[in-house]
């Protein structure tokens, strides 16, 4: 067996059944599989990839391996593991995986250790962490690799940064900038997926509650909307002034974060920044308050300072831990303030992965032929491969749209006609 460190290899049967399910959900991978299997863009190269280790990475797995990359895998997050599909990709698809679900920060580094030692020619990350470890405790392996990908708003934001200082030592694509990619994953998938990890960890009624959304970015704006929904009274906080009044002509409230701390029921993050929802909230909050986060880090509730300002702490229901402030108020922190959406639920819907990881496979192969060219940069997604899979996931839906004439394409391109 190839090499691993997963929880169990006997959940394998039940992990490749649910990468099965989630396969039919994604035509548009599967399409991009059947050519890479014929064409192989991908022979010779070792990708090491850093993701959920989802039923929906797994599909992604099976497509590169198709192309004919040699995949490692480990978590890009401690508490998003779904075991059961470590096991399958170990025993059916021989990718060696390091990932545990629950697995402490010092495991969390050894297996993204253990994914480099592949001496990867290419890394895919969602949060850049397989970057960050290249540029600072494996600098030696940077000769060998041409380039990467990067999944997630957080990870982007910091490799621009890189590229920005000129320490970024290889070409990265960010895939989260595609509009197939936000347009749909963070706000529909985040959206959803939210909720439903809310939901599974406290069964708590979404209807009548007083909603807080901290962030109305692109996963913002899809809480928000699928709190909506269901029948909460949701505010936005919001710390940019055009996003703040996005929401409120969207017809949400908006307020700062201290005044909503006062009237909130349940509490969601998405940010990307520190220290969201401090100190000064918690001790203003109702009793039964609920906090959660589905940012990339578990930094956007101060975890530390509840802990300080709590006199009891407990596990109430897997997922849902108390916390007793010395006011006597209970107040209740979801996954330990890990994204909320793959801790205690799946993550997105696999029909929204499907673009997302399309966007991974096609600049994955991008990648593969143009490194030469590419500089030391951060680079969008070729708007050839967005749009070509916003058409091909219609055509998977069985939707027609109309074409351009040429007299219209003419009028669209030109300055000259008028009224
Ligand atoms: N849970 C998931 O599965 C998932 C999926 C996609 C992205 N993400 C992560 O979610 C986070 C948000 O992503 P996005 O694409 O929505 O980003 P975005 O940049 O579109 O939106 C972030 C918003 O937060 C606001 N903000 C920043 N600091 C704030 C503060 N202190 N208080 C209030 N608002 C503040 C910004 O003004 C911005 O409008 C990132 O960390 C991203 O990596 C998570």
């Amino acid at each position: 067996m190839v090499k691993h460190d997963i929880k169990d290899i006997s959940l394998a049967k039940k992990g490749q059944l649910r990468i099965e399910w989630a396969a039919q959900e994604m035509p548009v991978l599967r399409i991009i599989t059947e050519r890479f299997r014929k064409e192989k863009p991908l022979k010779g190269f070792t990708l090491s990839a850093c993701l959920h280790v989802t039923t929906e990475t797994a599909n992604l797995m099976e497509t590169l391996k198709a192309g004919g990359a040699e995949v490692v895998l480990c978590a890009s997050n401690p508490l998003s593991t779904q075991d059961d599909v470590a096991a399958s990709l170990v025993k059916f698809s021989n990718i060696p995986v390091f990932a545990i679900k629950g697995e402490d920060n010092k495991t969390y580094y050894r297996h993204i250790n253990d994914v480099l030692s592949s001496k990867p020619h290419m890394t895919m990350d969602d949060g850049a962490d397989l970057v960050s470890t290249l540029h600072t405790t494996k600098k030696d392996m940077l000769s060998n690799i041409i380039g990467g990908t990067e999944e997630t708003t957080t990870g982007v934001i910091r490799l621009r940064a890189m590229a920005e200082k000129g320490v970024l030592k290889y070409p990265i694509i960010a895939v989260n900038d595609a509009y197939t990619k936000y347009l749909f994953d963070n706000r529909y998938g985040t959206g959803q997926s939210t909720i439903d990890g809310i939901m599974r960890a406290t069964n708590r009624l979404i209807a009548g509650s007083v909603f807080i959304v901290s962030g109305y970015g692109w996963c913002g704006k899809g809480i928000a909307m699928r709190a909506k929904g269901m029948g909460a009274r949701v505010i936005i906080t919001e710390a940019n002034p055009l996003r703040a009044l996005e929401a409120i002509m969207d017809g949400f409230e908006a307020m700062p974060v201290k005044e909503a701390a006062q009237i909130g029921d349940i509490f969601v993050t998405a940010t990307g920044d520190v220290d969201v929802i401090s100190k000064e909230c918690f001790s203003i909050m109702k009793d039964g308050a609920i906090l959660a986060n589905s940012g990339h880090f578990n930094v956007e509730i101060s975890i530390d300072a509840l802990k300080k300002i709590s006199k009891k702490r407990r596990m109430i229901r897997d997922f849902v831990e108390e916390f007793t402030l010395k006011n006597n108020r209970r107040l209740y922190l979801l996954g330990e303030g890990r994204l909320i959406n793959l801790a205690s639920a799946e993550g997105h819907p696999s029909a929204v992965m499907d673009m997302s990881f399309a966007n991974q496979a096609l600049c994955a192969e991008y990648m593969a032929k143009n490194f030469r060219k590419l500089e030391k940069k951060v680079y969008s997604v070729p708007e050839d491969i967005d749009r070509k899979i916003a058409f091909m996931k219609l055509r998977a839906m069985g939707i027609q749209i109309d074409t351009l004439t040429k007299d219209q394409k003419n009028y669209l391109e030109s300055w000259e006609m008028g009224t």
